[in-house]
């Protein structure tokens, strides 16, 4: 099955949902937010289903974040953005069934987001992570609020302040990352865990992780949301922008 940019695969009791624009990193497009949302809706109405496998289409990416080339620099532009992009990044958070991200190359800025959002990652030991928006003059919105909790402040802030990309080695130190695997054996680790899962009590996996994911969001979500339209409006974000599209270096004001 297809839903616009995203492949989804009925594997036994498991959904396979495959991000497939590799030639765009798999970034968020309008196609891959359309698709992700009725992948997970389909996984989530299909009784048979008991666990999601999230990966990448191609041997490079797992999701590259935010489809830069779409950005437009007007507040309702950036309101709406962050809306339609938070909305997909906590999908794997807001459906009832365990969701394990395979990340398979680089999961960058709104790529690691939804991998943080799952409630397992496995990476391939070519994976690669950050959250480089900060070199684009913008915030991870929603890294910014979970990072905190997931590798305390001091981490959270050095990754999100300098956006340089870390080894899945480094990430799996810091706890983002359940285990580290040889590339070709990536994938089926990933449909081994689900069918784990797949053999336990039903009703008990899903209390353990709405229990876990409950206080996530709130205020913080709110303000990092309120924040997007006034950096949307800066020459600095102007300018990163630019220089991402024009492949150059920014000079930041
Ligand atoms: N949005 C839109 N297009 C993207 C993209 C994104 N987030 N990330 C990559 N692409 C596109 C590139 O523009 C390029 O397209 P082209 O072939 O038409 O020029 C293609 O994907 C391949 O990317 P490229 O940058 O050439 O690959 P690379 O291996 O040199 O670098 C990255 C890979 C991930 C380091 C680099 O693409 C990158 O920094 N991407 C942006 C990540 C980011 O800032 N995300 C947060 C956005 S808020």
């Amino acid at each position: 099955m297809r839903f616009a940019s995203v492949n989804y695969e009925q594997r036994g009791t498991t959904a396979l949902i495959t991000l497939d624009e590799p030639g765009k990193l798999n970034a968020l497009s309008p196609g891959i937010r359309e698709g992700l949302v009725a992948a997970f809706a389909q996984a989530d109405d299909d009784d048979q289903i008991r666990a999601v496998v999230l990966t990448g289409a191609g041997d490079k990416a797992f999701c590259a974040g935010a489809d830069i080339s779409g950005f437009e620099f007007n507040t309702r532009y950036a309101r709406d953005f962050m809306d339609r992009v938070l909305d997909v990044l906590s999908l794997p958070e807001t459906t009832g069934k365990p969701v394990i991200a395979a990340v398979n190359g680089y999961a960058y800025g709104g790529g690691f987001e939804i991998a943080i959002a799952c409630d397992f990652v496995l990476a391939s030991k070519q994976a690669r992570f950050a959250v480089p928006e900060i070199n684009l003059g913008l915030l991870p919105g929603f890294a910014i609020v979970r990072l905190a909790e997931l590798v305390g402040r001091q981490q959270a802030k050095y990754l999100s302040m300098i956006g340089e990309p870390i080894s899945p080695q480094r990430a799996c130190e810091l706890g983002l990352v359940l285990e580290v695997l040889p590339h070709d054996q990536l994938l089926n680790r990933a449909l081994e865990l689900a069918e784990q899962l797949a053999h336990k009590p039903q009703l008990a996996i899903r209390y353990a992780k709405s229990v876990y994911n409950r206080s996530l969001g709130g205020a913080d979500m709110t303000y990092a949301k309120d924040a997007m339209p006034v950096l949307f409006l800066d020459d600095d974000t102007r300018e990163g922008v630019a220089a991402f599209r024009e492949k150059r270096k920014p000079v930041f004001k």
